[in-house]
């Protein structure tokens, strides 16, 4: 069956070879195989019993991006990233599987997110994730529908965490001239001076209006393994790594962990999307593994 449908997640499998499970929990995508190889990281200590946002794989981060540092936003007192990596999504079902892609969806609306959090954020919406695989190509499609009587801002972002062999030969294109806002440098603007980027200490940058079609994270000196990443209508991306010292600090993330991983996160953060009621919006992120 391309479609395992289990209590907890559901796997989807390729034709040729390839794999992806996602929870229901967050609709967080942990797992991305090509042919055995395990493509995206998940932490060896995340929680994947419901209790704590998944540490790894792509956790969607929805209607809030971080906390809002502007407490008159609407956002203002939902957790960090929102509420939509804590949530439990509904299985909508298979709505491709032929021999070239499986798709499937999970939805999400405003009765289904936990009522601490609700009552924060008290909208009407509805969201929906779809998951799309290939042979060596993984597409991930938010959908975001207003279902309520005046219109709401969000942001939303694909938290995605790449498994790299050793992070001391990852080397990220795409950002050649960009500026970013430097959180590791109290949250000052910079611009990109070069062609690709080296991650060689705590990292965490937004990348605001990023025009390059298709970033490329490159994993090794000397092999061409390479993720192309392409964006639909998310003109931002973040970079993030947290390196020794934040890795020890975080209790679902083993200390070396960050040798094995970094996030590149396609996402509309650096300003809010307005969306009028009975108006609906799609991001999304296409991936080829290349090797
Ligand atoms: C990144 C942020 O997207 O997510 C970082 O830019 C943050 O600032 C990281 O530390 C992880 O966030 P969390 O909430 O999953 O620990």
């Amino acid at each position: 069956m391309p479609v395992e449908v289990q209590e907890d997640k559901v796997i989807l499998k390729h034709a040729l070879g390839s794999s992806a499970e996602v929870y229901f929990y967050g609709a967080t995508l942990t797992s991305w195989k090509y042919h055995e190889k395990e493509l995206l990281f998940l932490s060896k200590k995340s929680f994947l019993n419901g209790t704590k946002a998944i540490r790894g794989g792509i956790p969607l981060v929805f209607p809030q991006f971080g906390k809002a540092s502007d407490s008159s936003v609407a956002t203002a007192a939902l957790p960090q990233h929102g509420f939509a990596r804590i949530s439990k999504f509904e299985w909508i079902g298979v709505s491709v599987d032929n021999e070239s892609e499986v798709s499937v969806r999970f939805g999400l609306n405003d009765t289904q997110i936990p009522e601490n959090v609700r009552k924060d954020w008290p909208k009407k919406f509805k969201l929906i994730f779809i998951v799309t695989l290939n042979d060596d190509t993984l597409r991930t499609n938010l959908i975001v529908k207003n279902e309520d009587k005046a219109p709401f801002d969000f942001q939303a972002l694909l938290h995605t965490y790449y498994s790299v062999p050793d992070i001391s030969k990852v080397s990220i294109e795409g950002f050649y001239n960009v500026s970013y806002v430097d959180k590791v440098n109290n949250f000052i603007t910079n611009v990109d001076n070069d062609q690709s980027i080296k991650i060689d200490q705590e990292t965490d940058r937004i990348y605001a209006n990023v025009p390059t079609e298709t970033i490329k994270i490159n994993l090794g000196d000397e092999s061409n393994e390479v993720f192309l990443l392409k964006r639909i209508n998310l003109k931002d991306t973040v970079v993030w790594n947290p390196w020794i010292d934040k890795a020890k600090g975080m209790s679902d993330y083993d200390d070396d962990e960050y040798k094995q991983m970094v996030c590149v996160e396609p996402g509309n953060v650096s300003n809010y999307i307005t969306l009028n009621p009975e108006e609906s919006w799609e991001g999304g992120q296409i991936i080829q593994y290349k090797h």
